[in-house]
Order: structure tokens, then sequence, then C-alpha cells
């Protein structure tokens, strides 16, 4: 009995196969590379010490996953697989659209062809849109996404719902993830970001390591104590150990489960940056730059629910996430490209 990960050699992927496989789960994986380096694969056997199949597929691919799951005896899936930049997604809408809604759809077909219905599925905390004051609950009315990565997500998250209305028997727990960063402690594996970074944190280790000059800090002039945007940022190990206790959940029920992974604080873009020197003792130069379009001045969790549901708790707070951010990026300047 194997738990199938897809997406599993990215950033999250990566963190929670290592989890898994050191709480002696059997796994299999299957990526297809797009936004990350099979080196990461065997970082994770290398961490625990354990070996798993892997199939380099795309999951749109239905004779791939009919493959996998002819192959393997598959309990569960954690769905990791998909496209995740906001930006990119508004220059390439088709492509977003394509990737995770079609991804989701064949899988979810082909795992009902399999019998298989325990599906852990990476959502965001983008699906609470802009009109929901933190801290955000999960029953808090869903927001109108303002961009196609987002509407993905939305989508996705009411097919699910849709599905275990039609299927009493099957289980879809829906995480919603705030700011994932952080690194695995011993720095083998970490965030790879293809080209310059879109997100503060892995903007903040590239100008640290000197590969990017200064960071723009946009805008310190929102309604915050600062001046500067509040996000809930989380360390990548509490978020991957979220997905194990959130897989045994699935086991055990069944419907649709919306779960905030979160640590319920809100640091802001200046709190971050200064706990990063101060931790590090990097200086990180930085340069207050307009705001950018379509940020929200505070976005934080309200992580009760996973606490009551799933038993979990966040360990690690933002300066673990500084100094294994960092670790990461020290021990790898150029991420995975040896
Ligand atoms: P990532 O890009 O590092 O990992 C995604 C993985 O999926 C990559 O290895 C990529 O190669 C693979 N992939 C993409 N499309 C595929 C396909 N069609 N077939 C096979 N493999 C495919 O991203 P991540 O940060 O690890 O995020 C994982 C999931 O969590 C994504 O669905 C993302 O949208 C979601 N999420 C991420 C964040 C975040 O800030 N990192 C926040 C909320 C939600
Ligand atoms: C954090 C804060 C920026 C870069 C995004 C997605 C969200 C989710 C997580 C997937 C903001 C500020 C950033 C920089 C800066 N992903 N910033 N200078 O926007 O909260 O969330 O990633 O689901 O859907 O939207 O994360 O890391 O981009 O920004 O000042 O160079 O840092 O303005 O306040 P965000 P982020």
């Amino acid at each position: 009995m194997a738990i199938l990960v897809t997406g599993g050699s990215g950033f999250i992927g990566s963190h929670t196969c290592v989890q898994l496989l050191d709480a002696g789960r059997e796994i299999v994986v299957v990526d297809n590379y797009c936004n990350s380096d099979p080196e990461a694969l065997a970082r994770v056997r290398e961490l625990t010490g354990k070996d798993f199949k892997q199939y380099d597929a795309d999951v749109r691919d239905r004779e791939a996953l009919r493959r996998i799951f002819t192959e393997n005896h598959i309990e569960a899936v954690i769905h990791f697989a998909g496209l995740k930049a906001v930006g990119e997604s508004v220059q390439m809408p088709i492509e977003y659209f394509d990737n995770n809604l079609i991804s989701t759809l064949v899988l979810l077909e082909v795992m009902k062809e399999f019998g298989c219905k325990r599906l852990v599925f990476s959502s965001s905390a983008t699906v609470y849109g802009a009109g929901n004051q933190p801290p955000l609950t999960e029953e808090m009315p869903l927001g109108a996404p303002t961009n196609p990565y987002g509407r993905t997500k939305s989508m996705i998250e009411d097919i699910l719902r849709d599905l275990c209305v039609a299927d009493a028997e099957f289980s879809a727990v829906l995480l919603r993830y705030f700011n994932p960063i952080g690194a695995h402690p011993s720095g083998r594996i970490g965030e790879n970001p293809n080209g310059i970074p879109n997100n503060l944190m892995p903007y903040v280790t590239q100008v640290a390591i000197g590969r990017l000059p200064k960071l723009s800090v946009f805008g310190d002039d929102y309604n915050t104590p600062d001046g500067t945007c509040l996000r809930d940022y989380i360390h990548v190990v509490d978020l991957a150990r979220g997905h194990l206790c959130a897989v045994d959940y699935a086991m055990e029920h069944t419907g649709a489960e919306a779960i905030n992974l979160g640590t319920g604080e809100g640091y802001s873009v200046l709190d971050l940056v200064h706990t990063f020197a101060r931790v590090t003792g990097v200086d990180v130069p930085y340069v207050i730059a307009p705001r950018r379009d379509g940020d929200l001045p505070a976005v934080y969790s309200c992580p009760d629910k996973a606490k009551e549901l799933l038993g979990w708790e966040t360990e690690f707070g933002l300066e673990e996430m500084c100094r294994d951010s960092w670790n990461w990026q020290k021990n790898n300047p150029t991420g995975y490209n040896k």
C-alpha cells in the first residue's frame, strides 16, 4: 500500500516525501520536472536512506497514470503537481488552466477507475480572495480570485466538493497553504525557483548570496504596523508534516474538508527582512518600491481547525524559517544546478 505523491520533486513535495519516508510510509512519486530538478528526489533518498518508485511522467498522461495504478497499490494521493506562479498565470492562462485542471481531472478519473478514494490537495490561501478580514477561517465565504492561478485552485476545490457529494465514500482534504518558506534543516533540499524569484524569501536569500543587488519592498504605506504587508509565513517542514496528518485524516473520514495550514501569525515584509539579517548575520539591502498589483495588506490564518481535526500545530517560528532558507541557499548558491 503506497501513497502517490504527484509533483513530489518540487519544493513542498520533496519535503513531504522526506516526512512520509521518515514516518515509514511507502511512497510512489510522479513528476515531469517542468518546475523542478530530479536531483531533489536523489537527495530525498540520501536524507532518508530509503528508496521509492519514481515515474517521470506528466499527470495529464492518462496511460502513464494507469500504469502507476496498475503497478502499485495506491491507497491515497497527495496532489502537488501544478503550475504556481501568479504573474505567469496572467500571461499564460491557457497553460495554467490546462496543466492544473486537466491534471486533476485525469488523476480523479484514474483514481475512480482503480477505486482509490483518498485525496489530499494543495489548495491555497488565495481562494479567500480580497473580501475577508484576517484571521481567515475555513467557513468564510470564498472570494473571487484575482488571477488565473488562483482561479484554478478555487475551481479544483469546487470539483472536489462536487465529487464528494456524488460519491459518499470519497475523501478530499483541501489544504489551504499560507506562505511556505524555509527548507529542510540539512540544507540538502529547498526552494529552487527558475529565473528571478517572484516570492519574497527566495528573493531575500538571492540578495544575501549576491546573485541580486537589492530587494524592492513593494509598498510601505499599507494600513499595517510598519506600513508593509503582513503574511503568514510557514516553515515548509511544518507544512510537510501537515500532509502526513492530512493523509491519516483522509483514511478515516469521507467528504470534502478545507483546512488552513499556517501559523496564525502575521509578519511584515520588514519583520522578515530584519529577522533574516539578525539570524544570519547577513545584511539584505533594500529599497522601498511602489505597491505590487494585487497584493492584499494582511493575509494570515486561523489555524484552529488544523489543530482540532488533524492534531497538527506548527513548531517553527520566523527565526528558524530564515535560518533554514539561508542554510539551503548558502549550501546551494545556484540551487540544484551543480
Ligand atoms: P513546485 O513548482 O516546486 O512543485 C510542483 C511540482 O509539480 C514540480 O516538481 C513540477 O515539476 C510538478 N508538475 C507540475 N505540473 C506537472 C504535471 N502536469 N505533471 C507532473 N508534474 C508536474 O511548487 P510547490 O511550491 O512545491 O507547490 C506545490 C503545490 O502547492 C502546487 O500545487 C502549488 O500551487 C501549491 N501551493 C504552493 C504555494 C507556495 O507558495 N509554494 C502556496 C499555496 C499552494
Ligand atoms: C509576500 C510579501 C509582497 C517580493 C504568493 C501567492 C499565493 C501563494 C503564496 C500559491 C508581499 C512582498 C515580495 C518582493 C516584496 N502561492 N514582496 N518584494 O504574494 O503573499 O503569495 O505566494 O498559492 O497565492 O500570491 O507571496 O512571497 O510573493 O509576497 O516586497 O520582491 O512580500 O508584496 O507583501 P504572496 P510573496
